[in-house]
């Protein structure tokens, strides 16, 4: 097979090439690793090696993946492999990205617990409470929703995917004691309503989470949606 992985240093990017074998069970973050090996100077993220970290998120064949999660043989064609940094984020070097947009992301959403919990007890929660928002607690900020979201090509100021799980993740925990209509504005001064369905979030997220849903549950739950005159007229 070959393997092309893309390069950056410098200021200039240019695309190594290697004949290379591989493992049935190989992992696309494994054949890096050996890659590396002979070549030191190569540069890519990994932690957890497990889909836990949200480190490892790079493009394959086109296609945006956790390295560690993917095997090699699920993303040839025609006998070839193209390695390359994620679309939508500055490239720092090699496959290294600045994703230090998934911080202010956050921030800018309010994704964080407001509570006013008595430390003295426990505070309850039935798993039919639970179940209402546990899928998003899965999400790892791999950032692979984002850097494929359609919305932020017509928009940078659009929050994100993963941005809007995170706000549906707090609307939808009963603990959480900030006004739910008021994150929903926070979200929509975020372009909630950008949303262009594409369904590109559901798709490539690794962890089976739909971004796109969550924002509809969102929308669907604003009391102030932006086009109830436009619905009237109906
Ligand atoms: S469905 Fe919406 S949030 Fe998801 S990738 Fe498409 S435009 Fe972005
Ligand atoms: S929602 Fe999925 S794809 Fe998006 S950051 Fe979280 S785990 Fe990654
Ligand atoms: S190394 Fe942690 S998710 Fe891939």
């Amino acid at each position: 097979m070959k393997l092309k992985i893309k390069r950056f240093l410098n200021n200039k990017s240019y695309f190594d090439e290697y004949e290379v074998d591989f493992r049935d069970d190989e992992t696309i973050l494994e054949l890096l690793d050996r890659i590396r090996d002979k070549d030191r100077s190569l540069t890519y993220r990994s932690f957890c090696r497990s889909s836990i970290c949200g480190t490892c998120t790079i493009k394959a064949n086109n296609k945006t993946i956790l390295a560690c999660k993917s095997k090699v043989k699920d993303f040839i064609e025609n006998d070839e492999l193209v390695i390359e940094p994620v679309d939508k984020a500055k490239v720092i070097k090699d496959l290294v990205v600045d994703n230090s947009f998934l911080e202010e992301k956050i921030k800018k959403v309010n994704g964080w617990f407001v509570d006013e919990i008595d430390v003295t007890k426990e505070n309850l929660q039935t798993p039919e409470e639970l179940k209402k928002y546990d899928k998003q607690t899965d999400c790892i900020l791999c950032g692979a929703c984002f850097y494929e979201c359609d919305a932020l090509e017509y928009d940078k100021n659009f929050a994100g995917p993963f941005a809007f799980t995170k706000v549906y993740r707090f609307v939808f925990d009963s603990r959480d004691k900030m006004d739910k209509q008021q994150r929903i504005e926070i979200a929509k001064e975020n372009l909630l309503y950008n949303c262009i369905n594409c369904q590109k979030c559901a798709i490539v997220c690794p962890k089976g989470i739909s971004s796109m849903m969550d924002i509809k549950m969102l929308q669907m739950k604003d009391k102030n949606p932006p086009f109830s005159d436009s619905f009237n007229f109906f």
